[in-house]
């Protein structure tokens, strides 16, 4: 078969490691030629393709990024996307693909899959997000690089009596802030799941400071939001796929938690930093199994489908149902991180 990957939305460590699989056992044990179409969905709908073979793999399992670029194309939003992503998979003569990507690549993938377009997704987020899978790669990478942090900001945020607003990736959901904030022991956790009062952050702070304690970390997700009415917001321009640029709520929250307790508070926001560099040995196995899966599935004829992890397995689930509904932070989690707030 002649299979073609494409790697779309933001990156995320792990992503050469799902096409190194898929390339070494498509080539190896099936046979198949394979594709990379570059940036994400606008490769296939600019026709811009490259052959792929295990040598283009090598080196590449501990390398963040994808050697095949990504982009937020959303080829549903020009005229005649769709028609042309088609057009270009028969002009190259490709018999199925594989996207991986988060909500927004593989909501475009189920589309297609609906319309006759033979496709597997692979589900990557480094939010983790996506309610089908019970982990996506990349998260685990960006929990350590987050920790890391946290735990060097710990000893200058005691060094001088500071509160230090840590601002971590996590757009709808609080994955990455909520378990950051455990492994990092950090006594304040805002998240999108939970809008938050910005006088009882306050107040929180102030007792701990009270009691003895002239440190404290605060993590905040980038999406989290304050009760309506109790602080003020922004927002900026929308991308292909709907969504506003965040960022911001970290600087904004330690300049309120500055004015309203006297204590000197810094803000801190991770970043890109939190998606660059090589994944961690957990992330590149589930990758691994991931692309593994993907091409099993391709030659199984198991169009429409993602792979995902439950109880420890890979499965298949419907593309449909991975971009159903986002999967939120499970409050038993966020409630062991609660017991150390303030
Ligand atoms: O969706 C993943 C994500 O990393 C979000 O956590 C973040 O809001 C966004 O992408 C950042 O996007 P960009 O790389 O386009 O700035």
């Amino acid at each position: 078969m002649r299979v073609a990957m494409l790697t779309g939305g933001g990156d995320c460590p792990g992503l050469n490691a799902v096409m190194r699989a898929v390339v070494r056992k498509g080539e190896s044990v099936y046979g198949d030629e394979l594709f990379g179409f570059r940036d994400g969905w606008r490769g296939p709908l600019e026709g811009n393709i490259v052959p792929l073979s295990v040598a283009n793999f090598r080196g590449t399992l501990p390398r963040g990024g994808t050697i095949l670029g990504s982009s937020r194309t959303n080829p549903f939003k020009v005229d005649g996307g769709p028609e042309r992503v088609k057009a270009n998979l028969e002009k190259f003569g490709i018999d199925a693909l594989v996207a991986i990507g988060g909500e927004d690549t593989l909501g475009v993938a189920t589309k297609l899959a609906a319309d006759g377009v033979n496709v597997v997704g692979v589900p990557k987020t480094i939010d983790n997000d996506l309610s089908a899978t019970e982990l996506t790669f990349g998260f685990d990478t960006a929990v350590q690089v987050c920790v890391d942090a946290i735990d060097r900001l710990h000893t200058t945020a005691e060094s001088h009596d500071r509160v230090m607003v840590v601002e971590v990736m996590g757009r709808h959901a609080g994955h990455i802030a909520t378990y950051a904030a455990i492994a990092g022991g950090a006594s304040m956790l805002l998240i999108p799941e939970r809008p938050f009062d910005i006088d009882e952050v306050c107040e929180k702070i102030t007792r701990r400071h009270d009691n003895g304690r002239f440190a404290s970390i605060v993590v905040v997700a980038e999406g989290a939001m304050p009760k309506e009415g109790t602080f003020a917001t922004t927002t900026s321009e929308l991308d292909a796929f709907g969504h506003v640029q965040l960022g911001g709520i970290g600087e904004r929250l330690a300049r309120a938690i500055e004015e309203r307790t006297g204590f000197e508070t810094r803000a801190i926001v991770l970043g890109h930093t939190q998606r660059g560099g090589t994944p961690t040995a957990f992330d590149r196995v589930l990758a691994t199994r991931f692309g593994i899966a993907a091409i099993d599935a391709v030659h199984d004829n198991a169009s429409g489908t993602m792979v995902a992890l439950r109880c420890g397995s890979i499965v298949r689930v419907p593309l449909a149902e991975a971009t159903a509904e986002l999967k939120l932070v499970d409050p038993e989690v966020y409630d062991a991180a609660s017991v150390f707030f303030g």
